[in-house]
């Protein structure tokens, strides 16, 4: 198979009320990891690509793997950019074969970010390729917002549907309590996600795909191995399993997952250094890491998004 837009898998994972795993890789091992998952378990799957992994893996090998990946698993696979911010780097994406580009212009005021939006969206539509791009400030806990009405920092379901109308986009990455990293709430902070916001922009929005970024779970099995052997990250929690479930069954069709994916790589990788001192061959750590990685991808597509069986 080539690579494939996520237009397909959208509009099925809505109607089915699961969702799509776009798993953050930063190099080709990770990204074979990320396939030999989704592929086990028969799911769909989105490579996602950010600036900074574009640059360090090099574009064209990122599109070669991605490609040689679509055709060596029976699965459909999209390449997608993440949080794409420089339009030099969004339009090659587009140029190159990335099936999905994102504009992430949350930064600017709202009629920038629509200005700037709809440059990608005009641009990637001309050649067959689809853009997601974020409204609302997707926090971090040190981000101190100052909330001044029901909404506060999170997306106005107002703005959500004047945006989507305005821009053409075909997927709205909203903001809803998620945050970027391993750590998302400040410590004794109880989890909790704006379900209310996101009905309401459901609502208003029918059929349309939305997005959930910062959504990684951080397991503390794998977070625990990560520290266990030398690692730091302490008491670093993520957004619960089931609150993701629930907003899968809604109208979130996209998960996005990078954190997780970096403390399984490489939690592993130090596990197995420790273990094996004597060695110096690079695949007597990798293979395990890499393993590692498809089996948390298979366990979070199986247990949390369910688009087991929908490939
Ligand atoms: P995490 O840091 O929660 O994995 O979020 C990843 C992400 O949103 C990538 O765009
Ligand atoms: O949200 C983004 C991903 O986790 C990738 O992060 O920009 O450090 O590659 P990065
Ligand atoms: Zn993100």
């Amino acid at each position: 198979m080539s690579l494939v837009t996520t237009k397909e898998m959208f509009a099925k994972a809505y109607e089915g009320h699961y969702s799509i795993g776009a798993f953050n890789v930063d190099d080709i091992d990770i990204m074979q990891g990320v396939l030999d998952g989704a592929a086990s378990v028969n799911a769909p799957v989105i490579i996602a690509v950010s600036e900074g992994a574009y640059k360090f893996m090099r574009p064209d090998f990122v599109v070669a793997a991605a490609r040689a990946a679509a055709e060596n698993y029976d699965i459909p696979v999209a390449l997608h950019l993440d949080h794409g911010k420089d339009m030099g780097i969004i339009k090659n994406c587009v140029d190159i074969g990335f099936t999905s580009v994102m504009i992430d212009a949350s930064a600017y005021d709202f009629e920038e970010n629509i200005r700037i939006t709809k440059e990608v969206v005009e641009y990637a539509h001309a050649k067959g390729v689809v853009v997601e791009s974020e409204l609302g400030a997707i926090a971090g806990i040190e981000d101190d917002i100052v909330v001044d009405d029901k909404y506060g920092q999170f997306t106005h379901p107002d703005d959500a549907v004047e945006f989507v109308k305005r821009t053409g986009i075909d997927s709205l990455a909203i903001a809803i309590g998620t945050a970027h990293g391993a750590y998302k709430f400040k410590p004794g902070q109880k989890p909790q996600l704006r379900f209310d916001i996101l009905e309401e922009i459901q609502e208003r929005l029918p059929g349309f795909p939305l997005v959930l970024h910062g959504a990684s779970s951080v397991p503390q099995d794998r977070l625990e191995i990560f520290n266990q052997y030398g690692g730091q990250l302490p008491a670093a929690i993520g957004i619960p399993t089931d609150m993701l479930r629930e907003a899968s069954e809604k109208a979130v069709c996209k998960i996005n997952v990078g954190t997780d994916i970096r403390v399984c790589y490489f939690g592993e990788i130090r596990r197995q250094m420790a273990l094996k001192p004597e060695k110096f061959d690079g695949r007597s750590f990798l293979e395990p890491a890499r393993n590692a990685v498809a089996e948390m991808v298979a366990k979070r597509i199986t247990e949390v998004f369910g688009s087991n069986d929908k490939a």
